[in-house]
C-alpha cells in the first residue's frame, strides 16, 4: 500500500464523507482517516432539524459547530445535510397548530436560521431531502400536509435568500433503482428549473448494493447529469448482504464484486462534464460506522475502508475508476 496516495489527492473531484463527532472526539483511527483521505465532510446527523432546533425557541447548535471548526481547521469543505426532510421532524413541530402562514414563517425562519449562521462556512445545502416517494408522487409528510407541494420551492427560495453564494441540492436515493422514481425526480426538478427556482444540484445518495446493474447506475448518474446541474453522489456506500443473510462472511470474492462496482461508479462519475462535478461522498468512512448494520441488524461492508480503517479493494477501485 503506498501510503503517499489518498483519495483526496488522487481524484479529480471532492471526495467526502459523512462523518460522526462521537467517533470523530474519541477513536483517533477514525479522525486520522478523514484527515487524511476525505476533502469533504458532511454531517451524518448532526444538521438535522431535530438536532439543530430540538423546541420552538431552542437552537443547539454545539454539535452542528464544532463538525464546521473540524473542518476549517483541516481545510475540508462542509456540504449542509439537510434543511427539510420527511423524516423525524420533532414533536413540537409535528403538534404545532397554526395556520398556513404560521407554517410557511416556521418553514422560513427554520432554514433562514440554520444558512444564516454557516454562511461562507457550509459551501452546499441538501435543502429538501426524500421528498419523492417511490411510486414517483410526492412522500407523504407534515409539511406537504400543512403548506403543500410548494414547501419545495418555498425552500429552496429561502435558503437562497439566507445565503446567495451557497449551493443549494435536491437530494434523494432511489435513481438507480428504476425510470419510476427517477422520472419523478427529474420531473420535479425539471419543474423547478422552468419556474427560475434556486436549484443548483442533483443529490444522489445512491446507497446501493453490488448486485445493482451498471446500466441502472449509468442511467442514474446520466439523466442526472443531463439536466445540467452540479452533480453529488451524495452517500454512496454499496451493500454486500442485501438478502440479509445473518452468518455471511465478507469473502474475497465478494470484495472484487464490490471493488468493481466503486470502480465502475466513480469511472462513470468521472466521465461527466468536469463543471458538473460537485464531488462523490460515502456515507460514513468504514464498515464498522456505517448506518447498515444498525437499520438492518445484518452483517455488511459497504465503505471502502474496513472496520480498523484499512484500505479495501474497494478503495483501489475508486482509484482505477478515474485511470
Ligand atoms: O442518539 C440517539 C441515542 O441517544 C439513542 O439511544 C439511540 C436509540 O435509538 O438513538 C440515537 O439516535 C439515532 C441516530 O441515528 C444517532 O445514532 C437515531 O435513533 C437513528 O434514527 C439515527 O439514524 C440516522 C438516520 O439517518 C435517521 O436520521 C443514521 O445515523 C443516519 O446514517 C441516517 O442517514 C440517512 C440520511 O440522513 C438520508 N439518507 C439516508 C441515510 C441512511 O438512512
Amino acid at each position: 500500500i503506498d501510503e503517499s496516495v489518498t483519495l483526496q489527492k488522487a481524484l479529480p473531484f471532492k471526495f467526502g464523507a459523512a462523518v460522526n463527532n462521537g467517533l470523530l472526539r474519541s477513536k483517533a483511527a477514525y479522525r486520522d482517516v478523514v484527515i487524511k483521505e476525505f476533502n469533504s465532510l458532511t454531517a451524518e446527523n448532526a444538521m438535522k432539524f431535530s438536532q439543530l432546533h430540538p423546541s420552538e425557541n431552542t437552537y443547539t447548535w454545539t454539535e452542528a459547530d464544532y463538525l464546521v471548526d473540524f473542518a476549517q481547521q483541516n481545510g475540508k469543505r462542509v456540504h449542509g445535510h439537510t434543511l427539510i426532510w420527511y423524516k423525524n421532524p420533532p414533536n413540537w413541530v409535528l403538534n404545532y397548530q397554526g395556520d398556513a402562514a404560521a407554517w410557511d414563517k416556521l418553514l422560513k425562519d427554520h432554514i433562514q436560521t440554520v444558512v444564516t449562521r454557516y454562511k461562507g462556512k457550509v459551501t452546499s445545502w441538501d435543502v429538501v431531502n426524500e421528498a419523492v416517494a417511490e411510486n414517483g408522487t410526492l412522500r407523504d409528510c407534515i409539511w406537504l400536509q400543512k403548506l403543500g407541494p410548494e414547501y419545495i420551492d418555498k425552500s429552496f427560495i429561502y435558503a437562497h435568500q439566507a445565503d446567495p453564494d451557497a449551493l443549494l441540492f435536491y437530494n434523494d436515493y432511489g435513481h438507480e433503482f428504476g425510470p419510476t422514481k427517477r422520472t419523478a425526480i427529474l420531473n420535479l426538478i425539471a419543474g423547478m428549473q422552468q419556474k427560475g427556482i434556486p436549484i443548483h444540484g442533483i443529490g444522489m445518495q445512491m446507497h446501493t448494493r453490488y448486485t445493482q446493474s451498471n446500466a441502472n447506475i449509468a442511467a442514474a448518474i446520466n439523466t442526472a447529469a443531463a439536466t445540467g446541474l452540479k452533480v453529488h453522489i451524495a452517500e454512496l456506500d454499496i451493500a454486500m448482504n442485501p438478502d440479509n443473510i445473518q452468518d455471511l462472511t465478507y469473502s474475497a470474492g465478494l470484495a472484487e464484486q464490490q471493488k468493481a462496482k466503486y470502480e465502475y461508479i466513480v469511472r462513470t462519475y468521472n466521465a461527466i462534464p468536469k463543471n458538473q462535478q460537485f464531488g462523490i461522498t460515502t456515507w460514513n468512512v468504514g464498515d464498522a460506522d456505517t448506518w447498515i448494520r444498525g437499520e438492518y441488524s445484518r452483517p455488511d461492508w459497504p465503505l471502502p475502508f474496513d472496520d480498523n480503517y484499512k484500505r479495501k479493494a474497494a478503495y483501489q477501485g475508486i482509484l482505477d475508476g478515474v485511470k
